[in-house]
């Protein structure tokens, strides 16, 4: 009798995927990088003296990592800290101006992606400051950027990103508070029910079968409003990644710009309340509807309106909207594994596609 045991069915730690294991993994991520700011005074990577001076930001970053950073950017933009996010590989060509007050925030979670390396060298050769926002000590970007920031989420083996999103949009956010300071004109975002929040999803997800409902169907959009906008984009590409099944994220404004004649009795249409601009999210789930598209609703009940419109429900705890994004982003990792699950994909290795690009 063979022993139905192997190395790697261990690391998976009775998971079917790595990808299942690391969506599970959030909250020990989560605690991990909070609990190293609440121990002292601002991050312990970061010391004060070299946030001294930079009054703009620049992210740049590509995938799921570009995601993070744009959430990242409402977070900042929020505290007053003037931000923009950029495509690594479009910053390598089309570099922005800095100046002295710059600093250029490079957020990958390998810190080995050739695009964002590139976006860097750009950076350095205009003399800007620059800061990695990484997973990986000693990783390229790690060494090369004048700073850098680790994420603490650890290893990732998916190569689908799933739990480094959640640590990178924790770690600009308390990069935020940092650069704030004193004068924000909004106090910090209190992540203390996070991951919490993050294990009462995984408890309670509708994902599987709100996956098997929905399979085969044309489409699959993902609107959303505010940081429900990088969690539409991520959404999107999750789902796309690993179902191989045509996926997009829009800004739910955007809708009626063109998308909109996508949108069939075939389509699907996931859109992300996070509590910030819901009443206008709510006219673009209308929108959808009288096109004929089924929508999905991720949000915490409390606007009945919601829950009377959706013709699907995927249940998020209350939380303030910076945290909601968040936990309705676990809920949209669970489905795109399941839609995947169901149609037997190589979850761990999609095709074409590799953890790390290395190539511009
Ligand atoms: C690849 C991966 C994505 C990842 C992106 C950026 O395309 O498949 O999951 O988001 O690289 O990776 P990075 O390590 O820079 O965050």
């Amino acid at each position: 009798r063979t022993v139905d045991w192997t190395a790697e069915a261990a690391e998976k730690g009775g998971y079917d995927h790595y990808m299942r294991k690391e969506i599970h993994e959030q909250p020990t991520a989560l605690r991990q990088i909070l609990e190293c700011h609440s121990s002292g005074e601002g991050l312990p990577d970061l010391d004060s003296a070299f946030l001294d001076g930079i009054r703009e930001v620049q992210f740049v970053a590509c995938g799921t990592s570009y995601h993070a950073a744009l959430y990242g950017e409402y977070v900042a933009t929020e505290r007053g800290i003037p931000a923009s996010t950029h495509l690594a590989s479009e910053y390598a060509t089309h570099a922005r101006p800095v100046s002295e007050g710059t600093l250029v925030v490079a957020v990958t979670q390998s810190g080995e992606t050739a695009d964002t390396l590139g976006a860097i060298e750009t950076a350095q050769r205009a003399d800007a400051r620059t800061l990695a926002v990484t997973n990986v000590v000693g990783s390229s970007a790690a060494r090369v950027c004048d700073g850098a920031l680790y994420i603490r989420a650890g290893p990732e083996i998916g190569v689908a990103a799933t739990k480094t999103f959640s640590s990178q949009v924790v770690a600009l956010s308390l990069f935020a508070d940092q650069l704030a300071g004193e004068d924000s004109p909004s106090g910090p975002v209190d992540f203390g029910s996070l991951p919490g929040g993050v294990e009462r999803v995984l408890e309670t997800s509708r994902s599987r079968d709100i996956a098997e409902r929905y399979r085969g169907r044309d489409a699959f959009f993902f609107i959303g409003r505010g940081v429900g906008y990088p969690v539409a984009l991520e959404g999107a590409l999750k789902f796309k990644e690993i179902s191989y099944e045509h996926a997009e994220g829009f800004a739910a404004g955007e809708l009626k710009h063109g998308p909109l004649a996508l949108v069939t009795p075939a389509s699907v249409v996931f859109a992300i309340f996070t509590g910030q601009d819901d009443e206008k999210l709510l006219g673009n789930v209308r929108e959808a509807q009288t096109r004929g598209a089924t929508v999905v609703a991720v949000t915490d009940g409390t606007n009945e309106e919601v829950l009377r419109q959706a013709d699907d429900i995927l249940s998020i705890p209350e939380a303030p909207p910076t945290v909601a994004g968040l936990l309705a982003n676990v809920q949209l990792q669970l489905v795109s594994y399941h839609a995947a699950a169901l149609l037997g994909r190589p979850i761990d290795k999609p095709r074409n596609l590799a953890k790390s690009v290395t190539v511009e």
